[in-house]
């Protein structure tokens, strides 16, 4: 077995049609379309593994950028992950993916993100389970009491398209503002450009982007799909809202996504609505995440503690590690036990799941111990607890 990297035109004889028949609906797949999506995978990183000619598995990585606690740096975004049926079991993709991370860590990728069949299959590579975005469904005639609202700022209307520099350059701007956001490369993100399948809805003051919203409207009286809610503000969320209750008598519902932390119970008074979060397998998936290097947590705005941690396990991040957040960044020096600088610390053994879990703020330090993520003292905990107060990331770009 040999691992290659496969780009352009070879995709369409290697990894395409395995990850159609892991992904799609098959006998099938339509060539034309692969390769029309071509462009949209131009420096996306696939490895195959290859026998005889045949590929056996593959594995893609997605150059892109996320938010760390504040800090955006290059992210691995894994997908099409697929072996072929007969070669599954044989370590296929533990070679592949390992192998991948090497190399885009080796690219400056600080971070991973993936959307997992199945949560423990990637546990085993370090990643930890991040909250899933809430799909939010209600009546638009619901939303029409804040029609009365006076608000400053305005709408704008038309296809994405048309808007999708505004929308590209309000998305830069979360990507800088929300802990765990993270884009796609410009030659991926601009499919929503050229698809032609989205509406964007833009909400402005003074004219800052404030709120932005892609849907589609599936039928006279059905449902106007709605992908993510995004806003800055009260008044871009405001102004979305009262975007929807323009399609009152229209639609019969409209759906968006909201990120775990958004309240859509408080948007209005009388609201009918559903909020749900499904996760499932193989399919609807929560994301997952994990550190590839250290240098992500260099820096990053930290609360004052001092500890010593030991990440075992994983070849990216094994090794001991003084963290100390006391100067309100965190900073990381050798732990070599029987120093000076490690004397009388408070020492906690973590997997890279679980120093993942604590970077992403998504697990309190003394949880990690029940989920199976390492050996954290009370005293240790502490200071974990200090160094990475609990956050909500939001992951937005599924892949
Ligand atoms: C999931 C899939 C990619 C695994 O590929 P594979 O080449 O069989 O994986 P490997 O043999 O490298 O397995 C790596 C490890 O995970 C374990 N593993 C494999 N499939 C697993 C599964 N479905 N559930 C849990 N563990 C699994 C293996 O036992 C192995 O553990 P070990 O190294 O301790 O023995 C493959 O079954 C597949 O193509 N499935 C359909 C498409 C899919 O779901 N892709 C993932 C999208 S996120």
């Amino acid at each position: 077995m040999k691992i290659r990297q496969v780009t352009g035109d070879e995709r369409l004889t290697t990894n395409m049609p395995l990850a159609q028949y892991a992904f799609q609906s098959s006998p099938g797949g339509d060539e034309q379309a692969w390769r029309r999506s071509l462009p949209y995978r131009i420096e996306d990183r696939t490895l195959i593994a290859e026998e005889a000619g045949r590929t056996l598995a593959s594995v893609t990585a997605i150059p892109m950028r996320q938010n760390l606690r504040g800090s955006v740096a290059p992210m691995a975004g894994v997908a099409s992950v697929a072996t072929d049926p007969l070669a599954r079991r044989k370590g296929h993709v533990r070679a592949l993916l390992t192998q991948l991370l090497d190399e885009m860590r080796d690219a400056g990728c600080r971070t991973s993100a993936l959307w997992p069949f199945r949560a423990s299959f990637y546990e085993q590579f370090g990643y930890v389970l991040l909250p899933k975005a809430r799909t939010v469904v209600l009546d638009p005639a619901d939303l029409g009491p804040l029609l009365r609202a006076e608000l400053p700022g305005e709408l704008s209307w038309g296809p994405a398209a048309a808007g999708y520099d505004r929308y590209a350059a309000f998305t830069e701007r979360l990507l800088a503002e929300r802990h765990g956001f993270a884009l796609f490369p410009d030659y991926k993100a601009v499919r929503l450009r050229e698809a032609g399948e989205q509406w964007l809805v833009t909400a402005e003051i003074d004219g800052t982007t404030v709120g932005a919203l892609t849907y589609r409207i599936d039928d006279h009286g059905g449902t106007l799909i709605g992908e993510d809610l995004l806003f800055t503000g009260v008044y871009g969320r405001a102004l979305l809202l009262q975007f929807l209750a323009r399609h009152t008598d229209q639609v019969r519902r409209a759906s968006v996504q909201v990120p775990a932390d958004e309240t859509p119970e408080l948007w209005a008074t009388d609201l009918t609505v559903r909020i749900e979060a499904k996760v499932d397998r193989p399919t609807d998936a929560a994301p997952m995440a994990r550190l590839l290097s250290l240098d992500a947590l260099d820096g990053l705005p930290a609360g004052a503690g001092r500890v010593r941690v030991e990440v075992t396990g994983d070849r990216h991040l094994t090794g001991t590690h003084v963290l100390d957040g006391t100067s309100g960044r965190l900073e990381l020096a050798p732990g070599n036990a029987g120093t000076a600088a490690t004397a009388g610390l408070p020492t906690a053994t973590l997997t890279a799941a679980g120093l993942s879990a604590l970077a992403y703020g998504v697990l309190d330090p003394q949880e990690l111990p029940i989920r199976g993520y390492g050996v954290v003292s009370p005293e240790a905990a502490q200071q974990l607890r200090l160094i990475f107060p609990r956050a909500m990331p939001y992951l937005y770009a599924e892949f």
